[in-house]
């Protein structure tokens, strides 16, 4: 059976702030997705919340891009924009670019990433969720997920998976792409992609049989809005098992908390925290940025879950690392490199500083 995976993600307002979002909102969330799962254009739906961002999980038959699907999701986020605004919410609407639908959200400010899968016998599906940073955040786990032995050990044991995997990535700032195939082009593919602010991971692909096994939203609002408007907040969603890395295989990268850029004023960088939902509530300093993943086993299109995977003791000691490091960083105050390289910083009031100091710069 053909199941289309749709995730739709935006910002349409923060409580308190920028750091959670409020019931009222997913409450509303569930209820259209409510009504159009019993029209019959949604097999099923799950809503939940990373920080500040609204985050709507669907499966339906109508595949990928699909403008039914993808203007429903906008009027939800139009009519939770205005609760927002009735309940006075922070930044409500913040990611909504456009004041009507033009065929599809993609460019219009919410996150999406979609795959159109031929569903396995059992189908396990993780899927990803951050807040306080950007789609490259993702570049560094899916290389150790589907390229690094020392990660997963499929890559070694698995006769289905040592032919490797395909990396689509993305040059947000060209809006070029490029297929990397891996193992061969392991080290021209680390060239570009380990540098994440421009080079995101858009898909990887299983490359003995063209199966997609990871998708993630690519969308650079800083990008899109040609200005700052709030971080991009990205989402992945993996399989896994089979042909694919395992369950274990495809959350170890997260045990490692590496840097990635968007926490305080989407202008430092920080170590990303893996949470349980109730948890990704980035509180201190807005941050530090957080990652949660539910679980699901697709039943034709049905969504079995979620289960919170880093809902999970052995997640502690990165959570406590991730605690330590962030710390050390805001120790540096705004200073290089908790704070970004200039040219990368979503707000600067470098314009006006150079303003008023006019005529101040000599020779050196
Ligand atoms: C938002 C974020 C926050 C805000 C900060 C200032 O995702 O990362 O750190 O950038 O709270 O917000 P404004 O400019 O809306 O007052
Ligand atoms: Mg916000
Ligand atoms: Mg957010």
């Amino acid at each position: 059976m053909r199941v289309t995976l749709s995730h739709i993600k935006a910002d349409i307002g923060g409580y308190v702030g920028h750091s959670t979002s409020h019931p009222a909102i997913l409450e509303l969330a569930s209820k259209g997705l409510q009504k159009a799962k019993d029209s019959g254009m949604l097999i099923d739906f799950h809503v939940t919340a990373c920080g500040d961002d609204l985050q709507l999980i669907m499966t339906h038959q109508k595949g990928e891009d699909n403008q039914e699907i993808h203007k429903m999701a906008w009027d939800i986020f139009m009519d939770g924009t205005r609760l927002a605004q009735e309940l006075k919410l922070y930044g409500a609407g913040q990611d909504l670019l456009a004041d009507t639908f033009s065929g599809n959200v993609k460019g219009m400010g919410p996150g999406v990433a979609e795959m159109e899968i031929e569903e396995r016998p059992s189908e396990p599906v993780l899927i990803f969720m951050a807040d306080k940073t950007s789609a490259g955040a993702w570049n560094l786990p899916l290389y150790k997920m589907f390229a690094d032995p020392f990660n997963t050990a499929g890559l070694v044991i698995s006769p289905v998976m040592n032919g490797g995997y395909a990396f689509e990535v993305v040059d947000v700032k060209e809006g070029l792409k490029i297929t990397f195939n891996c193992p061969d082009e392991l080290y021209e593919m680390l060239v570009f992609i380990g540098s994440p602010s421009r080079f995101m991971v858009r898909a990887v692909y299983h490359r003995a049989t063209g199966e997609v096994g990871s998708v993630s939203s690519t969308q650079r609002l800083a990008f899109i809005a040609g200005r700052y408007v709030g971080k991009d907040d990205p989402v992945c969603i993996v399989r896994s098992q089979g042909n694919f890395p395992a369950v274990g295989e495809v959350l170890e990268p997260f045990a490692n908390p590496h840097i990635v850029e968007g926490w305080m004023r989407g202008s430092h960088h920080g170590p990303l925290m893996p949470v349980a939902v109730k948890d990704a509530n980035p509180s201190r300093f807005d941050g530090p940025p957080r990652v949660t993943c539910l679980g699901f086993q697709l039943a034709n299109g049905k969504l079995v879950g979620p289960v919170d995977m880093f809902d999970d003791p052995s997640f502690d000691e990165a959570r406590r690392q991730a605690n330590e490091m962030g710390y050390y960083l805001r120790r540096h105050g705004p200073f290089e490199p908790h704070r970004l390289p200039l040219d990368e910083m979503e707000y600067t009031t470098m314009p006006e500083v150079m303003k008023k100091l006019e005529g101040r710069f000599e020779k050196a």
